[in-house]
């Protein structure tokens, strides 16, 4: 414990002898913090990380506007370890942040939401535990890409994330969420939401409504109950959409867009039946005995989210 505190007066002082003694600029300050919380580099990606410089647009990853203002931070597979520091929500004109693939762990900071500009957050594949910050999530309204896929994350997914206007892509797959799949009326910007492969437990949302879904893949879950006809009236009729592996009972809407994905939309789900699965319901319909359709193309998924630094 002691150690700890030791080593926090340590980062303390020696960011305060940073200011005092170098020009480095604040978003420069900040994105050390970030470094200087790490417990591992061992590819050292940051090494270029210094006090010494006017200002960090010259560092590993990094890239600036006009003026010398930080806009992207891309250190995707850099095996970095340790915690995303909350000072990265600070860095003011931050549009993109993209960290996937170390093995990052703790929590979402709060603070990381305040960042105005934020455009694209990606997450993705870290070790990271806890629930997200509900009232926070809601606050980012530029954001336009979130990749949270491969994580430990838990709690509920909170609601206001999938009304954030601008958002049109968003992965939480891979994680341990739980409770409801959220309902209602989603953002209408909003192309892609995959929270497939967590602990979503409850029934389908009846109400769940997005004029832009193209692309909706809830395989994977503990979700229960009927798939409700009404659900079919408010999403588009071309949507790809994946119930696989729940616990879904009864039978296939005969509408699009349920009558026409493919079959494996479907399996894993040992009491549904009818249409485009070959399990005939016990009354069965005419469509119940139609062979299975094509199935629309599924879209990329998350792929769809931006890779470059973007500015
Ligand atoms: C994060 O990983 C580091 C290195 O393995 C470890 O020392 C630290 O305790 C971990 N932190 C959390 C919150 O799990
Ligand atoms: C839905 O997600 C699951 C698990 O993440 C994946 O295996 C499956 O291919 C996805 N479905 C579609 C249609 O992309
Ligand atoms: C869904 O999961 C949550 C959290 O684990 C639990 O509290 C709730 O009782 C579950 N609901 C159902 C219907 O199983
Ligand atoms: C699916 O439902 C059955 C019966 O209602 C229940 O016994 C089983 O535990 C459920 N499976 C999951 C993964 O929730
Ligand atoms: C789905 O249909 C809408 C119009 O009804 C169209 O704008 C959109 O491009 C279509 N999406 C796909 C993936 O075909
Ligand atoms: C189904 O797909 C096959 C090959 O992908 C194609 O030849 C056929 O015309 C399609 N049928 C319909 C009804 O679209």
């Amino acid at each position: 414990m002691a150690v700890a505190v030791l080593l926090q007066l340590a980062v303390v002082v020696q960011l305060l002898c940073a200011v005092v003694a170098s020009a480095l600029n604040q978003d420069g300050i900040l994105l050390l913090s970030f470094k200087l919380s790490l417990a591992g580099d061992p590819l050292g990606s940051l090494s270029d990380w210094g006090y010494t410089d006017a200002n960090p647009c010259s560092w590993n990853g990094i890239v600036c506007d006009s003026e010398s203002r930080v806009v992207s931070v891309v250190l995707p597979n850099a095996q970095l370890v340790g915690p995303v520091a909350r000072e990265l929500g600070f860095v003011e004109r931050l549009r993109h942040l993209d960290l996937s693939g170390n093995a990052l762990n703790g929590s979402v900071p709060a603070d990381l939401f305040r960042a105005p500009e934020l455009r694209v957050l990606s997450l993705a594949g870290n070790g990271l535990t806890g629930p997200l910050p509900e009232p926070q999530a809601g606050q980012l309204r530029s954001l336009r890409a979130l990749n949270l896929a491969g994580n430990a994350l838990s709690g509920a997914v909170p609601r206001n994330l999938v009304t954030l206007p601008s958002l049109t892509a968003v992965s939480l797959a891979g994680n341990f969420f739980s409770g409801e799949v959220p309902g209602g009326e989603v953002s209408p910007a909003l192309q892609i939401l995959d929270v497939s492969a967590n602990l979503l437990n409850g029934t389908l949302p009846a109400d769940l409504s997005g004029a832009g879904l193209r692309y909706v893949n809830l395989s994977s879950n503990r979700i229960a109950g009927g798939i409700p006809a009404e659900m079919a009236a408010r999403l588009p009729a071309n949507v790809t959409i994946d119930l696989s592996y729940n616990n879904l009972t009864g039978a296939v809407p005969t509408v699009a867009p349920f009558s026409t994905q493919r079959a494996d939309a479907f399996e894993g789900n040992a009491e549904l039946c009818g249409a485009p699965l070959e399990r005939l319901c016990s009354f069965a319909s005419a469509s119940a005995v139609e062979p299975p359709r094509n199935g629309t193309k599924s879209p990329p998924a998350i792929a769809a989210i931006p890779q470059g630094p973007h500015h």
